[in-house]
Formats: structure tokens, sequence, C-alpha cells
């Protein structure tokens, strides 16, 4: 699939926004909860896996690319930390929805700052033809990602 690499990220990051907002509103202790929480983890891990190898290590080539590779790459593992913290709370409490707001909020933000500033930055190192071949290896990872998630 032709295209280019930030549209591909963004419509990851769509998908993540709908499914955060569907896992917030659903009903305490329903197994669409838990069915939307599996969904919401396999989503988050596969997009996180292909970004960081097809965004953020070409990023970390260059000096200038460091420090947002540094702090998106926190901000990822912050991220998966919520999402295990979530699966060990009981789907039916109080503190689980507090838990997935924190979840949410924390989504929300990493998602702007990328979408913000990150791809801008990273627009200006990599080169046209690179970031063509990135997008395509963005899609071919985050698909196969999702299908090993999925199996596990
Ligand atoms: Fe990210
Ligand atoms: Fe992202």
């Amino acid at each position: 699939m032709p295209g280019n690499l930030y549209d591909a990220l963004r419509e990851s990051h769509e998908v993540q926004r709908s499914l955060l907002r569907k896992l917030l509103r659903s009903k305490a202790g329903t197994q669409d909860r838990i069915g939307l929480l599996t969904q919401v983890r396999i989503e988050l891990e596969a997009h996180e896996a292909a970004e960081e190898r097809f965004l953020y290590v070409p990023m970390l080539m260059d000096d200038s690319g460091l420090l947002p590779s540094r702090h998106a790459l926190h901000e990822h593992h912050q991220i998966d930390e919520l999402v295990e913290d979530l699966r060990k709370l009981d789907p039916r409490n109080g503190a689980w929805l507090d838990k997935a707001k924190e979840l949410s909020h924390k989504v929300h933000h990493h998602l702007r700052e990328e979408e913000k500033k990150f791809f801008q930055a990273s627009g200006k190192l990599l080169s046209d033809t690179l970031k063509a071949k990135l997008a395509t290896g963005y899609r071919k990872d985050y698909a196969r990602m999702h299908k090993k998630l999925s199996a596990a």
C-alpha cells in the first residue's frame, strides 16, 4: 500500500483513540469491557513495536533525534505498564475505571506530542525516499505484530 509514513502512523493513532473511547464507555464487569481491553493492548503493542522500528530507530541515528526518541520510547514503556496494571484490576471496580482513565490520558498526551512535535522533527531528518520505505515497513510490521499478538 503506498502512502506517507505519517498518514500510516496517524491512522493507527485514530484506531487507538476510538478503542479507548469505547473502553471508557464499556459497562463494569462485562465481557465487552474485557474484550475491549484486549483489543486496546494489542493495538498499542503492535503500533509501538512498528513505530519504534520504523520511526524512532532512524530518528535515533541523528544526533538531534536522540532526545525526542528517548522521550517517546519512555512513554511507550509507561503506557505498557499502565496496561499491565489495568489487566490486574477487577473490571467491576471503580479502581479499574480510574486506571483506564489514566491510561487514556497518557495515550492521548503521547499521540498529541508525536503528531504536533516528533513527526515534524523526524520529517526534517529523513529523506522522502526513506520515508516512503519506512511507511511500507511500518505497515507490514504493524500487520505482522497484530496477527502475532492476536494469535497469542
Ligand atoms: Fe508512540
Ligand atoms: Fe504513535
